[in-house]
């Protein structure tokens, strides 16, 4: 289990707090049952026999062990009969988490989005691509909603979901910049990771690239694009 959810976590908490209220009422119900008793010191008072001591106490005690028995035996495999989903909504979960954090990092920074690193100054505000100054003329940054469409989007050099990783931490000279704090960049493995999960999404989301040229999510495809590479439109 990696994380608990909030209401879960929010569940747990309140059922922690009844049982302590509960063991501090039982407490406190229990001491003043015996304060109403007549008013002989402790130590002068005649003790329960034996028999009362021995029986009633053994008998209680199995009794607890059975209830106890019994609620391991319901929840050990109600826990691993719900583990599996469990997991995977949690990874459902921490992947939107991710995209999320993806989809503000590409926006540049602000005070409210301080995540930004501002992907979209070049490939346009909404990563549609654009026009940048290169020299003294101009170049273009390519579209990056259909990055996942590899050569036959016109992402000649991208084959799978590395590549994308592999372009964005180590940039491509002149125009592109290295991200990677392993290439002098300012952005850690997670935060690229995110990036490109929040990538992979735009182009799978409403079949902007069809799963059949899908190079992210699909391996044929992946390997149809790599025996067909075809050419950077930006080659000279
Ligand atoms: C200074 C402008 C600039 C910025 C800022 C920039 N890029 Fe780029 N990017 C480019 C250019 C230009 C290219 C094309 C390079 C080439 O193919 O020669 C490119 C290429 C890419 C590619 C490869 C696409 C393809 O078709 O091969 C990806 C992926 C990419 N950028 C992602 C990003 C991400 C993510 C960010 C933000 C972290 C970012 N870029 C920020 C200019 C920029």
């Amino acid at each position: 289990m990696l994380a608990l959810s909030t209401t879960a976590g929010i569940a747990l908490a309140i059922a922690g707090g009844l049982i302590a209220a509960a063991a501090v009422a039982g407490l406190a119900l229990r001491q003043r049952t015996r304060e109403t008793g007549p008013d002989i010191p402790e130590a002068l008072r005649p003790g329960p026999s034996d028999a009362a001591l021995e029986t009633p106490l053994l008998q209680k005690l199995q009794g607890w062990s059975v209830v106890m028995l019994a609620f391991f035996v319901v929840w050990i495999p109600v826990t691993w009969i719900f583990e599996p989903s469990t997991n995977l909504n949690q990874e459902h979960e921490l992947k939107e988490l991710a995209v999320d954090r993806g989809a503000r990092s590409v926006l540049p920074f602000s005070e409210e989005n301080q995540l930004g690193v501002g992907c979209v100054r070049c490939h346009g505000p909404e990563l549609t691509g654009g026009i940048i100054p290169l020299g003294n003329g101009f170049t273009t940054a390519p579209n990056l909603t259909n990055v996942c469409g590899g050569p036959s989007a016109g992402h000649a050099a991208i084959y799978s979901t590395d590549d994308i990783y592999q372009v964005i931490s180590e940039g491509r000279p002149p125009s592109m910049p290295s991200w990677s704090i392993r290439f002098e960049g300012a952005l850690d493995d997670q935060q690229i990771n995110d990036i490109v999960l929040y990538l992979v999404e735009l182009s799978s989301e409403d079949e902007s690239v069809p799963f059949e040229q899908n190079v992210c999510l699909n391996e044929d495809a992946s390997e149809a694009a790599l025996e067909n590479p075809g050419s950077n439109p930006r080659d000279p």
